[in-house]
């Protein structure tokens, strides 16, 4: 029986069993269809479980996901405060727990000790130079597309969004080059959950651990550094953890907006039409896509610091809460209209609100954006090798992934090391270079036809490579 609308399913006398489970096969096949389903019948903040016996609200709401996120006096991001949990409903090999279970982090703190760990963190990424992000997202965008583009064809979710993140974002960190492809492996080992997650969990923490004794003996222009040398002086172990926070969290969530940024532009005449003058650049579809598939459909969670009130409920202190970010995106409270467009909108909920939104969310957009622009350069005639009807998503509780977009294209050499660190312009191009050039470099209108080749590495300024290459001096 399903539990009065008004009260929680924690507090309910009813079992469960009529209650949405999020872990469920409907939720699998379909979430937004189910979030709709749950709006029309319990409004904007609905009871679901997650499994058999633990009860949760989805805020599907609009305003309830920015009230919530927004006031952390009274919807605390500390685990610690769940009555399920303190009451020892859950147990101890719970799949909640790699993702709620607390742990001395920035995720699970307010207040004064949210500040201080925050602090590190979001200094310390904005000191990460925009230019030199660029240069190694070009970089690994040039090395991945060389290992497929003599095929004709690839596989660009597995091939090219679930590795380039995390190479660039190793980086960022202050890794040398070789640690990227293994961390890859072992990050999307650790999220799927599988047998071997444990050790991989492991290999990535060691790997961390050994960076910051490095970086400690020998401190770089990079984030392991500057989190080391910040004045909210953590300690080893708090900087190793939050390099893990932002390696995961980065990884997955960037991933994701890749493979549905690259869907909609092989997939969408909107997008194809702003190649001949339309409207809808590169960075449209990724706000696009941020508003209407989301990395993180779902954030977990919050947790009552008391009994309130919300959308109409009556909440519980201790009852947990879920961020229905993909939800609450299409709220028609907020979007009547579901097919306006929301071109340079970005109010959408996909990096949250309040303290905890992301402080990553500029590194993640230009990582999507560099690296889709580098790789249409590279290969103009990117074709999806499928029909649309046959692409297919698999959704668990937090986020919703495309399993493969196969592509065709004109088989092309290898290009051997085609951007140098001096930031050359990889290619020709005819439509504003917006991604891959500096904030103060202009793009220039060139020769569409030549597209398909790569102009010569060498340590002169892009112009004057272009320009020497077009006239046919590049040597
Ligand atoms: C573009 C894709 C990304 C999306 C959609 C995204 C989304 C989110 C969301 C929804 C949260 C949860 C906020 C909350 O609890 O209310 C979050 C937190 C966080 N994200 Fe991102 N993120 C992205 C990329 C990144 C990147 C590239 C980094 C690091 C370089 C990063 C670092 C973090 C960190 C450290 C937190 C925890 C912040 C805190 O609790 O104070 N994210 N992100």
């Amino acid at each position: 029986m399903t539990p009065p609308p008004d009260q929680c399913p924690a507090h309910a006398q009813s079992p469960l069993a009529g209650v949405v489970d999020l872990f469920g096969s409907e939720n699998e096949k379909d979430p937004m269809g189910l979030y709709e389903r749950l709006r029309t019948e319990h409004g904007p903040v609905a009871p679901v479980r997650l499994g058999d016996d633990v009860p949760a609200w989805l805020l599907l709401g609009y305003r309830e996901n920015l009230e919530v996120a927004r006031t952390p006096s009274r919807f605390s991001r500390d685990s610690r405060y769940w009555s399920a949990w303190a009451e020892g409903r859950i147990p101890d090999d719970s799949p909640l727990l790699p993702v709620v279970g607390w742990q001395p982090m920035c995720t699970f703190a307010d207040g004064d000790e949210h500040e201080r760990l925050r602090a590190a963190l979001t200094d310390s990424m904005n000191r990460v130079d925009r230019r030199g992000i660029r240069r190694h997202i070009t970089r690994f965008t040039h090395r991945l597309v060389n290992e497929f583009c003599a095929e004709g064809q690839a596989e660009l979710v597995t091939g090219f969004a679930q590795r380039l993140p995390m190479l660039v974002l190793t980086q960022v960190l202050g890794m040398p080059d070789e640690y990227g492809p293994r961390l890859v492996e072992a990050t999307r080992d650790l999220m799927k959950g599988s047998d071997t997650a444990l050790r991989s969990d492991r290999y990535v923490t060691d790997t961390l651990r050994h960076l910051v004794e490095r970086k400690r003996a020998e401190p770089g222009e990079d984030l392991a550094s500057w989190l080391l040398g910040h004045p909210s002086e953590l300690t080893e172990e708090e900087v190793v953890q939050h390099l893990r926070l932002v390696l995961l969290t980065g990884n997955e969530t960037t991933t994701n907006l890749m493979a549905n940024t690259l869907r909609m532009v092989l997939t969408d005449p909107r997008f194809r039409a702003s190649l001949a003058g339309g409207h809808m650049t590169l960075p449209d579809v990724i706000e696009h896509v941020l508003w209407n598939e989301p990395p993180l459909t779902v954030v977990p969670g919050r947790w009552a610091t008391g009994d309130t009130e919300l959308g109409g409920r009556r909440i519980k202190a201790g009852d947990m809460l879920l961020l229905g970010l993909a939800a609450g995106n299409v709220d028609p409270a907020i979007r009547p209209d579901l097919g306006a467009p929301m071109y340079g909108n970005r109010s959408h909920l996909s990096f949250s609100g309040g303290p905890h939104e992301c402080p990553g969310q500029d590194i993640g957009r230009a990582i999507a954006d560099t690296a889709i622009d580098t790789l249409l350069l590279r290969l103009p005639d990117l074709r999806l090798d499928v029909p649309e009807t046959e692409l297919n998503w698999v959704a668990s509780w937090i986020s919703r992934h495309l399993v493969a977009l196969p592509v065709a294209f004109m088989p092309r050499r290898p290009a051997t090391d085609p951007v140098d660190t001096s930031g050359l312009l990889p290619a020709p191009r005819t439509r504003p270079a917006r991604a891959v050039l500096a904030d103060d470099e202009e793009a220039l209108p060139v020769d569409e036809a030549a597209t398909a080749a790569m102009p010569p590495p060498a340590r002169v300024p892009w112009w004057t490579a272009l320009w020497r290459w077009l006239r046919g001096t590049a040597s």
